[in-house]
């Protein structure tokens, strides 16, 4: 017991240096409950057995019997029972909430459960919950029921607290109560590290952009990094000016640092590479194309790809996963300057195709041409996958609660969209097609198509970069990488997007 606190303690320290930042929810896994808590949280099944998990005291069964019928609960899937218990318990309230059916409660229903509880308890004194997991009755495995239960919890209790004057709660004692506390610890390490990748996205997505520019992306992500077996190449403007990545450079060469390119290789396997290229634009202000919407001010996360890669690739290799995964990361901040990428400018990207810059709006795709280019040239990937923020045309197609899936390659869509449901993260598949709207007058292409599918047009751009025998799948996760409101395992503010997206694939793959 001892062992587990100290390495709870651990865990959570390193958290708060890692990240800089604050998850102080605690939590543990233990075979009994506390007696002076806040709370406790049951579950219960709507198949009508009255199987409740944990054991309670006969005063508080009667109280709850009474309180199911008065309040006509079931068990339905999302549905709560709250009851303040008598002044001799225990426990200040016991909450019971409703899991569905016991069949089709599947991992993402059990992180977003976790969730629903962080947001449950956001008092800013700390508050001691003992959340019971014993005794239920699933299709799910109890322990991994459980881990899931507890990455929700902790998901969910993410706060960014940089730019406040005082820390936000929640900061909760949380004990998960299980037949075996050992299993379930062992499958909740693993969904700590994704945790710990999911952080580091959401922190760098947060971050002012000024903060977080080319340079300092790379210095937190190295920072990340150190300690685990990550070989990192970085690349400065007038290496990538010297390589011939002429569309990267323009889209920097805008702004003060200019662009950079980092390469991550954790090489977990000798199988053939598998490379991840995540979107890198640091602040994006359309260029000469300036952004007039509002929703300028979101675009200090369009470098949520490149974070996604990044938090990833961090967690395999905490994970030490049998993968042999590059993450790519262009970075450069889309500005408007004397030196700022003109209109209607051709540059010549890596390949050796011309590019006539019809709009400097539509940058992510310069800068993901070149990596992927790169990328392809150096390591002969066997898969490649790019994520990015790319167009607003894909919010307007699908909005935030999907992502776009374009690819021609059927296992691979099969493959992506299990990974997307088995971790609250879905993608909707959209056309690959529309790709002669990218005819250019002057050049090999235009980088826009004349509106219609701006989300297809885009993805039909990147697809003259993938070579031959490259197996290809692109991700655009515009307007997913941060939300306003809270729900469940999502705080308002930077997600993580696309961080255990990836590690599940990636991990089924194994
Ligand atoms: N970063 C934006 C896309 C975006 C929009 C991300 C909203 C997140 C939320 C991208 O660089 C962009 O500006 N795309 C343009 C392309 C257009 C000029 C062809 C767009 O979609 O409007
Ligand atoms: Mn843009
Ligand atoms: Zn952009």
């Amino acid at each position: 017991m001892k062992n587990l606190r100290l390495w709870q303690a651990c865990a959570a320290i390193l958290l708060l240096v890692g990240s800089g930042l604050a998850n102080a929810t605690s939590i543990e896994f233990s075979t009994s409950v506390r007696s002076d808590t806040f709370a406790r949280v049951l579950f219960q099944f709507s198949d009508s057995t009255g199987n409740l998990s944990g054991n309670i005291d006969d005063n508080i069964k009667t109280q709850l019997k009474n309180a199911t019928a008065v309040y006509d609960f079931k068990g339905e899937h999302n549905s709560q029972l709250k009851l303040v218990t008598p002044a001799d318990g225990d426990t200040l309230q016991v909450l019971v909430m409703g899991l569905g059916d016991p069949e089709k409660l599947d991992r993402a229903d059990a992180v977003a459960l976790g969730g629903n509880i962080a947001q449950m308890f956001t008092h800013k004194d700390v508050q001691k919950i003992d959340v019971v997991v014993k005794g239920i009755q699933a299709r799910l495995d109890q322990n991994v029921l459980a881990a899931h239960i507890a990455q929700g919890i902790s998901l969910g209790s993410y706060r960014f607290n940089r730019y406040r004057q005082e820390v936000s709660a929640p900061n909760n004692d949380y004990r998960i109560i299980i037949e075996s506390d050992k299993e379930a610890k062992r499958h909740y390490e693993k969904l700590r590290a994704i945790e710990n990748g999911v952080f580091l996205a959401r922190d760098m997505v947060n971050t002012n952009a000024a903060e977080m520019n080319p340079v300092a992306f790379i210095d937190e992500a190295q920072k990340a990094l150190k300690g685990l077996d990550v070989e990192i190449d970085v690349f400065s403007a007038e290496q990538i000016k010297a390589m011939n990545m002429g569309l990267l450079y323009a889209v920097g060469q805008g702004s003060a640092p200019g662009a950079r390119l980092m390469v991550a290789h954790y090489k977990g396997s000798n199988d053939k590479p598998i490379a991840l290229v995540g979107k890198g634009i640091t602040f994006d202000t359309g260029g000469y194309n300036i952004k007039t919407h509002e929703s300028i001010a979101r675009m200090k996360g369009d470098m949520a790809g490149a974070a996604a890669v990044l938090g990833a690739v961090r967690t395999l290799a905490e994970q030490k996963a049998k993968v042999n995964v590059i993450a790519v990361m262009p970075l450069a901040a889309n500005m408007v300057s004397e030196t700022a990428l003109l209109p209607g400018d051709i540059i010549t990207s890596m390949s050796g195709k011309s590019v006539e810059i019809i709009n400097t709006d539509a940058e992510g795709r310069l800068i993901m041409a070149d990596a992927m280019w790169h990328v392809q040239e150096q390591y002969h990937p066997q898969i490649l996958v790019n994520i990015a923020t790319l167009t607003g045309s894909k919010i307007r197609a699908v909005g935030d609660r999907y992502a776009g899936l374009f690819s021609d390659d059927e296992q691979l869509i099969a493959q992506l969209s299990a990974a997307g449901e088995a971790v609250n993260e879905p993608l909707w598949r959209l056309p690959l097609a529309y790709g002669d709207m990218l005819q250019s007058t002057l050049a090999d292409t235009t980088n826009t198509g004349s509106d219609g599918p701006g989300a297809s047009t885009a993805a039909m751009f990147l697809k003259q970069f993938v070579q031959e025998q490259t197996r290809w799948a692109h991700l655009d996760i515009a307007g997913n990488e941060s939300v306003t409101k809270t729900k469940n395992e999502i705080p308002a503010g930077g997600v993580g997007y696309g961080v255990r997206l990836l590690v599940e694939w990636l991990s089924t793959l194994q």
